[in-house]
C-alpha cells in the first residue's frame, strides 16, 4: 500500500525517518502550490536496486533530468550513487552537490563544443556518444587540450516499447544513439583520430516508463553481443551501460509492486551479465523518485458550467505537465478527508489559459470546498524538472522530509 505518504486521522502526512508528520505543518505558503518530498522513499528504492544486483559490480547513475533539486542529489549523493546528466546546468548541479566528475556520465543529442570540454576537463567518468559527428568532435577537443576523454558509445538497439510515444528512445525512429551498424565506422574515426580518446564503454536506452522489463532486458542482451565484437576487435570495456530503470504504475496505490518490479529487473541483469567482468552501468530516474513526490494544490472554485463539474486549482500543467504532455495519469486525493460531502466527477483543472490544462479528466472524489488542499501523487518525477512560469506564474516551492 500507500508507504511514502499516508493518512493519519483522515489528514495526509508524510511517513518519515521520525515518524508521521502532516502535510498541511509543512507547507511554508499556502498560496503557493508545493512539492513535498519524502527522502526515505528515494533510499528504498536506491536498496532495492543495490540489493538485486549484489552479485554484480555495478554502478548506479541516477539520471537527474527525473529531479534535479539540491536536497534530492545531495541524498543519492550520500548514499553512494552517482549521476546521470543530459546538460552542462545538470553537470554543475550534480558536482554542487557533491559528485565527483569521475562519477558522471554525460549523455544527450546535442552536447555543445563547451559542453563537451567542460566534461573532459572535469574527467567525466563517460561521455556518451550519440553520433559519429560527436565522435569527431570529442576526439578533435581531446587533441586540442591533450586530455583523456573517456567515450561510450551510445547504441540505438532498434526496440520498440509499449510506452508513450514521445517518450520511446531506442527505437530507429528516435533521434537517440548510433545505429548498431554504425558501430564499425565509429571504431574506424576513433583508431584514425589518433587522439586520446578511450573507448570505456558502451550503452543503450530505450525508453522510460516501460513497465514490462522483458524489452530492456532485449536491449541488454544486445549490449552483451556487442560488448563480444567490440572485444573480437581489442577493445577491452569497462562498463556496459544498461539505461534507465523500470516505470512506475501510477494507477496502483501498492508500493511494493514497485520494489518488486525493481528487483525483478535487477536480478534479470544479475543473471545475465554474471559472466561480465567490468561494470554495469544503470541510469534509473523515475523508479527512484517518482514516489517520493507529492504536489499540494489548493482549491480556489468549484464551478459547473452548466454541462460539467470542475475544480479549479492553483497549480496546472505549468507545474506538473505529464498529464497534458502525456495524457499521464497521477492519483488525486483530498489533503483533508471530512466525509460530509457527496461524492462527485469532477475534471480538475488549473489556472492556465489552455484546454489542456487538466490534472485529472473525470475524477470521482468528495467536493471539497474553496481553500481546502488537494494532493496530486507520485510527482517525484519529472515534476518539478518540467515545471516551468508560464503565463508567468511563479514555480511552486518544494519542501523536503
Ligand atoms: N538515461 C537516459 C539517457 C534517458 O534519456 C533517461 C530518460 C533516463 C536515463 C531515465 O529514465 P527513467 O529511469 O526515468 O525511465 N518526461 C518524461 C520522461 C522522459 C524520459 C527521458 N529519458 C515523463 O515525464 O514521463
Amino acid at each position: 500500500m500507500r508507504e511514502s505518504f499516508s493518512y493519519k486521522d483522515n489528514v495526509l502526512g508524510v511517513e518519515a525517518e521520525k515518524g508521521w508528520t502532516s502535510i498541511l505543518e509543512l507547507i511554508p505558503d499556502s498560496e503557493v502550490p508545493t512539492y513535498v518530498y519524502n527522502l526515505k522513499t528515494i533510499k528504498s528504492r536506491i536498496d532495492a536496486y543495490k540489493s538485486s544486483l549484489s552479485k554484480l559490480k555495478t554502478q548506479i547513475h541516477y539520471a537527474v533530468k527525473s529531479n534535479g533539486s539540491a536536497e534530492v542529489l545531495k541524498c543519492f549523493q550520500s548514499e553512494g550513487t552517482c549521476a546521470d546528466v543530459v546538460s552542462q546546468g545538470e553537470f554543475k548541479r550534480a558536482l554542487d552537490c557533491g559528485f565527483k566528475g569521475s562519477q558522471i556520465i554525460f549523455s544527450g543529442v546535442a552536447k555543445s563544443r563547451k559542453d563537451i570540454l567542460f566534461a573532459i576537463e572535469n574527467d567525466a567518468y563517460q561521455i556518451n556518444i550519440e553520433s559519429l559527428a560527436e565522435l569527431r568532435r570529442v576526439c578533435e577537443i581531446s587533441k586540442s587540450i591533450d586530455k583523456e576523454a573517456r567515450v561510450g558509445f551510445r547504441v540505438n538497439p532498434d526496440i520498440p516499447v509499449d510506452t508513450h510515444p514521445y517518450i520511446t528512445t531506442g527505437f530507429r525512429e528516435n533521434k537517440f544513439g548510433i545505429g548498431l551498424d554504425q558501430v564499425r565506422k565509429a571504431v574506424k574515426i576513433l583508431k584514425e583520430s589518433e587522439s586520446l580518446v578511450k573507448l570505456t564503454g558502451i550503452s543503450a536506452h530505450i525508453g522510460s516508463q516501460i513497465m514490462d522489463v522483458d524489452p530492456l532486458v532485449d536491449s541488454a542482451k544486445a549490449l552483451k553481443r556487442l560488448a563480444k565484437e567490440l572485444e573480437g576487435q581489442g577493445f577491452k570495456l569497462e562498463s556496459i551501460d544498461v539505461g534507465g530503470g523500470v516505470g512506475v504504475d501510477y494507477q496502483s496505490h501498492d508500493e511494493s509492486l514497485d520494489i518488486q518490479m525493481i528487483k525483478n529487473y535487477g536480478k534479470k541483469l544479475e543473471e545475465l551479465f554474471s559472466d561480465f567482468d567490468g561494470t554495469i552501468v544503470l541510469e534509473p530516474g523515475r523508479s527512484l523518485v517518482g514516489r517520493s513526490g507529492i504536489l499540494i494544490a489548493k482549491v480556489e472554485y468549484i464551478k459547473n458550467n452548466g454541462f460539467k463539474d470542475f475544480i479549479i486549482v492553483n497549480t496546472g500543467m505549468h507545474h506538473l505537465m505529464r498529464p497534458s504532455l502525456y495524457k499521464a495519469y497521477h492519483s488525486i486525493v483530498p489533503v483533508r478527508k471530512t466525509g460530509e460531502n457527496l461524492e462527485k466527477n469532477f475534471d480538475i483543472v488549473g489556472p492556465i489559459c489552455e484546454s489542456s490544462d487538466v490534472l485529472g479528466f473525470d475524477r470521482v472524489m468528495e467536493e471539497p470546498k474553496e481553500g481546502d488542499f488537494l494532493a496530486i501523487l507520485d510527482a517525484g518525477a519529472y515534476g518539478m524538472t518540467m515545471a516551468n512560469e508560464y503565463n508567468l506564474h511563479k514555480l511552486p516551492n518544494e519542501v523536503f522530509v
